[in-house]
């Protein structure tokens, strides 16, 4: 399972990446205004920072809601940086441009999904990453992990190729549960990733290992 790094943080990416497992990351225009970056050349700027630190994959994404308008931002946002990969959300038109990208041989990532029916017609468009938003449906008391399970068993039983990213992670243990449900992709908070690493008993035991060392080594 890949993992990606879900901020436009730039320091957050560099200590993720810096820990050596970092395969990606993903921005949304949430993200990018949370990192007070604005103005169209900063957040290009921007993406080709975010670039420069990881060797994976950096999804950028479409502010545009018109097919004509996605297709020009999709193209200037893949012409910037080989890494980049063109986010558009799941609409009538959001659909007829991943078809237009995927067509060019221009890599996709179609967010904002939430059932198994807009995933199939993103893997249909030939979607490079589906993207569903599992921390949104547990929000409104669905299951947001249930639609992964979903949407991978439907992906396999056809052959799509298209990568299942499961999104809006919020803590350690949805990893976890996308793993077991067979994600190609996880993109989670940099405190999810480094979650994993909690143990109480990996704590108490690195303590009795150096006080025993201390014991005789002084
Ligand atoms: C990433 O691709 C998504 O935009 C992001 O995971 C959404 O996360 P949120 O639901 O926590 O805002």
């Amino acid at each position: 399972m890949k993992f990606f790094i879900d901020t436009a943080n730039l320091s957050q990416i560099k200590e993720a990446q810096d820990l050596g497992v970092l395969d990606g990351v993903t921005t949304n225009p949430s993200l990018m205004a949370k990192e007070g970056v604005k103005g169209q050349q900063n957040i290009l700027n921007h993406y080709k920072a975010i670039c420069e630190i990881v060797d994976g994959d950096v999804s950028a994404e479409v502010i545009a809601l018109d097919y004509e308008g996605m297709i020009t931002e999709g193209e200037i946002l893949s012409a910037l940086h080989p890494q980049i990969v063109v986010k558009v959300p799941i609409t009538k038109n959001g659909i007829k441009a991943i078809k237009y990208f995927s067509d060019k041989g221009i890599r996709t990532n179609c967010t904002l999904v939430f059932s198994a029916g807009q995933a199939l017609l993103a893997a249909k468009a030939g979607a490079t990453y589906v993207s569903p938003f599992i921390g949104r449906l547990d929000d409104i008391s669905s299951d947001g992990v249930e639609l992964i399970y979903k949407i991978v068993e439907m992906y396999n039983y056809y052959g799509y190729q298209t990568e299942v990213l499961a999104a809006s992670v919020r803590h350690t243990q949805h990893i976890l549960q996308c793993a077991e449900a067979g994600a190609d992709v996880i993109t989670a908070p940099l405190d999810a990733i480094l979650g994993l690493l909690n143990h109480p008993l990996t704590d108490s035991g690195l303590e009795k290992f150096l006080a025993d060392y201390k014991k005789v080594n002084g």
